[in-house]
């Protein structure tokens, strides 16, 4: 019999009963990693797949100043490895999903459909979302099988029929420009359906952003990076304790740090290439990745300058540039960043690297300075008005939450608890500003729900150089990190947690509630 999710939550209520836990205490099954680290992706000429960018997909109807989508959720076989076919799980059956495009205050409404053979919920990460739009783990669209009353090929006027199988999500945008993304979140599931391809670039734009001088139309690019390891026939491969199962839940997948992949893919594509002008560009950096985080650098760095000037986080324009070597982006982060190349000659290939990895993965993709042509852009030393961060001195609660993985046989929890969808681990009031503190071992990517935060401190210290501008996921580093939250938008019920992806779905999430 394999092992279930009550097995392992019996071990946890167990180990949790009488255990003073020290800190740092791992306790995961490590032999079952090995097998997974065996198998290796069929190899690929780095540098020679054109960097593809994900679809910008259109409004279905528009109507009353809001835009109208739908997408279905279904398999389709895709080139990801030259000269294979790999299966994927894709909004509208691509990998990455369709690009939105939305503007600051004009509500986007999607109707998704799921043709997929299992439970699907979507969530708009970095999204103010009413609580009854944002993919709580547990609110399903259930896949066509489960639903009793809906026929095979129903049509879209009978939907009271298959009530299950699309739900409509509405996003008011009520927020300024930032660069979100979408993805699954189902509960247990979350690793594994995200990881066959279910995640998309949600780009949304205000008048402010539109007023600067930043590089514009084919010089935003979206940058998805994540990583995978495929099967000899090219199909993704995502290990299992149990290969019996037909599916395979996260939570029983590399239960000590998650899943990494020895294949770099940007955009869904694998090392890829973009020739630019010598001009700036402007990338939109997203570690799209199950667990790994990024080091990232301009190889060879431009002569006497920062490779990078970043303008915008997870929260969007930054008040002022920030000028960096290295970025660094954990799972879910975005970085918003300008790479300026006119300080390489015409011909020059300057790769994008990734200083922490190993191997393979110490790659990301490539850029060709193609060709010279006159500058249009600029990065002005002012880009947003005041970003009326919480006042910490103002704050009516501090609250304290540790994120410790590889406690109760391999589960990972908060505060020593797993999570439970009925459980309610803070109630900030609707309107008020609260301090929390996160302590964390090893490092975990802290996300929350619903509100954008400041980080105040690490290890008492200042910010660290990535944490800059609003964040919705920081990077805990296995220390303590203080933010700032102002819990606006809507009451409700959402989830906090770590966004490795494999540790959300052995449970380190929590409910907050805004009352
Ligand atoms: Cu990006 Cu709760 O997720
Ligand atoms: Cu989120
Ligand atoms: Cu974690």
């Amino acid at each position: 019999m394999s092992i279930t999710r009550r097995h392992l939550l019996k071990m946890g209520a167990m180990a949790g009963a009488g255990l003073a836990l020290p800190l740092g205490a791992i306790s995961v099954p490590v032999g079952r990693l090995a097998a997974s680290s065996s198998v290796r992706s069929p190899g690929v000429e780095p540098f020679t797949v054109p960097l593809p960018v994900p679809p910008v997909t259109k409004p279905a109807h528009v109507h009353g100043g809001a835009d109208y989508y739908e997408m279905v959720q279904k398999a389709a076989r895709q080139e990801i490895l030259p000269g294979l076919k790999t299966e994927v799980w894709g909004y509208d059956g691509v990998f990455p999903g369709p690009t939105i495009e939305a503007r600051r205050d004009r509500p986007v409404v999607i109707r998704q459909w799921n043709e997929l053979p299992v439970p699907v919920s979507v969530h708009l990460h970095g999204g103010k979302t009413p609580p009854g739009s944002d993919g709580y783990p547990t609110d399903l669209i259930l896949p066509r099988g489960h639903d009793p009353g809906a026929h095979a090929h129903a049509g879209h006027g009978s939907a009271g029929k298959h009530a299950h199988m699309f739900k409509d999500y509405s996003y008011p945008n009520a927020h300024r420009a930032a660069t979100l993304w979408y993805h699954d979140h189902r509960m247990d599931f979350t690793g594994p359906q995200v990881y066959r391809g279910l995640a998309g670039m949600y780009i949304l734009r205000d008048d402010v952003e539109d007023s600067l001088p930043l590089p514009k139309g084919d010089k935003d690019v979206p940058i998805v990076i994540c990583d995978r390891t495929f099967r000899d026939d090219g199909s993704f491969y995502y290990p299992s304790l149990d290969p019996t199962l037909q599916e395979e839940p996260g939570v029983l997948a590399h239960a000590a740090n998650g899943m990494f992949g020895d294949t770099i893919l940007v955009n869904g594509a694998p090392w890829p290439l973009l020739e630019v002008s010598n001009t700036m560009h402007r990338f939109r950096i997203l570690n799209a990745s199950n667990a790994r985080s990024y080091d990232l650098a301009l190889d060879p760095p431009p002569p006497g300058e920062k490779a990078f000037v970043q303008v915008g986080s997870d929260g969007g324009l930054l008040e002022a540039p920030i000028r960096h070597d290295r970025i660094a982006a954990a799972p879910a982060e975005r970085f918003d960043v300008i790479i300026d190349f006119s300080r390489y000659p015409v011909g020059a290939e300057v790769t994008l690297t990734n200083i922490g990895g190993e191997g393979k993965t110490r790659d990301v993709m490539r850029f060709v300075v193609a060709r010279g042509e006159k500058e249009e852009s600029a990065v002005p030393e002012r880009l947003a008005p005041d970003l009326d961060f919480p006042d910490p001195g103002n704050v009516e609660v501090t609250r304290r939450f540790q994120f410790i993985a590889g406690v109760f046989g391999g589960m990972s929890a908060i505060n020593q608890k797993v999570f439970d969808p009925d459980r309610i681990d803070a109630r900030p009031r609707l309107g008020s500003t609260e301090v929390w503190e996160i302590f964390s071992d090893p490092s975990h990517p802290f996300h929350m729900h619903l509100v954008h935060f400041k980080v105040l401190s690490r290890d008492g210290g200042p910010p660290g150089p990535y944490d800059a501008g609003w964040k919705d996921t920081v990077s805990l580093r296995g220390g303590t990190v203080r933010v700032a939250v102002r819990f606006e938008g809507w009451r409700g019920k959402y989830v906090f947690h770590c966004h490795n992806l494999e540790h959300e779905d052995m449970m380190m999430m929590a409910n907050f509630e805004v009352v």
